[in-house]
Parts: C-alpha cells; structure tokens; sequence
C-alpha cells in the first residue's frame, strides 16, 4: 500500500508493515493499546517482551520519554540517528504499559528509510514496531518475507524493497549512569565507543529482566542449525552436503552459498536473513553455518547465528 493509505489505516487502529534500513516492522498506533495488543497476537509474541517506539525526530523521542535525552545520548544521535540505532530511556506516562510490557523505561529509534519516515512525519503519535516475523523465527527483510508468512492476517505492507542494513538495529540503555549495550545490531560497537571516546558495558544475556526479548533461541529457520568458527577448512570436512545444507562466509566448491563474495560485513549483514530462511525448504537434517569474522557487524550477526542454533 501506499503511504496515504497507510495512514489512514494506521489512524484506525490497523497493523500495517513498514520498511525499515534494519528489517521489515510490523507497525501499529504506540498510543492505541487494542492496536498494539493486536501486535502480540499476530506475532505469537509473548506479552514480557516490550516494543520499540519509531519516531521520525528526537523531538518525538524527547516527548516519549520522561526527562529527554541524556547528553551521551545527544551525541550518539547526532551521529547515528537517523539510522540503526535504539535508545532506552525513562518512559513518558503516555507510552501505555502494552508497549513497554510494564516497565517504566521504553525503547526509542528513528528508522533511516525515506517512505518510513515520511509516514511517520504524517502521523502525530510514534510507531510501535517489532520485526515483522512470527515469534522466534528470522526477522523479515524484504516486502516477500513478510507477506509469505503475516501476509493474511495484518492490513498492509508498504513495500520498500530490500532492508539496506539487514540486522536489527543496535540497542542502548541509558537507565544508569553508564550506557549499557543490550543489544548488538546494525550499529557497530566500534563506532559507537569510538563516538564516545569510551568503552561500554555489554548485557546481552538472555536471563536478565533488562533485555527480556534477548531471549537466547531466536531466528529459527525451522532446522537444527550447526555454527562453524570462522576459516573453518571446508574442503578437509564431507558432510555429504547437498546445495541447501550449509552456508560459508567466503564462496567454498562444497557450499552452495555464502554470505558474500568478498568478505565484506555489510554484504553479510544484508544477505543474512535471506540465506537463513532459504534453508527452510522442508528439508529436516541440519544446516552448516560459517560465523563472520569477529569485528564490526560481524559481531551482531554471529549473535544472530549463535541464537539461530540455540536449542530451546
Ligand atoms: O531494527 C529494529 O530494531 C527493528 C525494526 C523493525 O525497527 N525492530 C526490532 O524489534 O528488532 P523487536 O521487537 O524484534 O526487538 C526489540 C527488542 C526486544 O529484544 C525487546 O526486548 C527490546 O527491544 N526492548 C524493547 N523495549 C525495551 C526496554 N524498555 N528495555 C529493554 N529492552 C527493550
Ligand atoms: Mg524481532
């Protein structure tokens, strides 16, 4: 649909999905709670795991929270917003418990796509938005993915072609005096201490109350999934591959795919999750997967691959 249409059925009450630069979002009015309970449902999503609230300003984010943006936030937005990067903050009494799950903190971004932030600029209330995925399964990132498996049951899609970024956007909490990373994501941590001239602190495990959503079986493709360290040697290991069981990060003669050609971070951030979900083709064995090199957003999507071998 288009972004007219999408208003008007954001302003009744409906889910519409956004394209966002991280992935696709299944998006509701953040001020409607029936609206964003209808989120929940749709997505299978337990009602423990808050929203994000999407905003096309930091003025919009300023209004939702209870006492604006800390002065180390300041910073980081000048630099990164818009774009793939998520602050938690004190919450505004108008952000309804339905989205932050009961907390008093909620989670704020502006997404960097241009038809998503015009929208947004024509609403007057922020965007609640999860991933467009059911529950626990790889997150969404093209129109096609989304409408394959929500396509029936949400009242829209604006189709904003391939997600630019491919990994959810990095999340930060500044509920404490020092900023603490929940969330690895699109943002790389590098940049973001380097921004600061500071190292932060990490919380990504899954048994923290701060994170309740890092939960540690994520992005399921639907099969056991086996992740290899990186420059593991592909030719000395024969697991009788065909074309779909595995998957390198450098091209390889016995593995039909790789995240990219040549190495490159952001190729293999955009290529994740398509790769992820072209393994579930009714297929039962396991999926061979080679982690991305440890640095920049290789460290986000080896968290995205650990969590997709998880078994719950
Ligand atoms: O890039 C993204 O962030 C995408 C696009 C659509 O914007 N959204 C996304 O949403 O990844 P979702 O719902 O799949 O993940 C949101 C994460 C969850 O892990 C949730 O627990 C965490 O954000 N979160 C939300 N509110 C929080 C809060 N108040 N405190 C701590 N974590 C929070
Ligand atoms: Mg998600």
């Amino acid at each position: 649909m288009d972004i007219e249409q999408a208003k008007h059925t954001l302003d009744s009450g409906g889910l519409v999905a956004i394209p966002t630069e991280t992935v696709y979002g299944l998006a509701a009015n953040a001020t409607d709670a029936d609206a964003v309970t209808r989120i929940f449902s749709v997505k299978n999503r337990p009602f423990f795991d808050p929203l994000i609230l999407h905003t096309p300003s930091l003025d919009m984010m300023e209004t939702y929270s209870q006492s604006g943006l800390p002065p180390l936030a300041m910073q980081l937005a000048e630099r990164f917003m818009p774009g793939p990067l998520t602050f938690v903050l004190p919450k505004a009494d108008s952000v309804p418990d339905i989205v932050t799950s009961g907390m008093e903190s909620v989670a704020m971004r502006i997404p960097n796509h241009p038809m998503t932030l015009d929208l947004l600029r024509s609403l007057d209330y922020p965007l609640a938005a999860p991933s467009a995925n059911p529950f626990g399964y790889v997150s969404p990132t093209s129109a096609a993915h989304v409408r394959q498996q929500l396509g029936g049951a949400i009242d829209g899609i604006i189709d904003g072609g391939p997600c630019a970024v491919g990994l959810e956007s990095t999340i930060v909490s500044f509920l404490e005096m020092q900023p603490l990373v929940l969330r690895l994501g699109g943002t790389p941590l590098e940049a973001i201490e380097d921004c600061l001239h500071m190292k932060l602190k990490r919380q990504t495990s899954s048994s923290q109350p701060k994170a309740p959503g890092q939960l540690s079986s994520h992005y399921s493709p639907g099969r056991v999934v086996i992740p290899h360290p990186h420059g593991c040697d592909w030719q000395a290991i024969d697991w009788n591959l065909t074309t779909d069981d595995a998957i390198s990060w450098l091209p390889q003669s016995n593995a039909s795919q790789s995240f990219t050609q040549s190495g490159d971070d952001r190729e293999g951030a955009q290529s994740l999750f398509h790769l992820l979900r072209s393994v579930d083709n009714g297929k039962t064995g396991p999926v061979h997967v080679e982690l991305a090199p440890d640095k920049g957003l290789g460290k986000a999507i080896n968290d995205r691959i650990k969590r997709s071998a998880h078994q719950a």
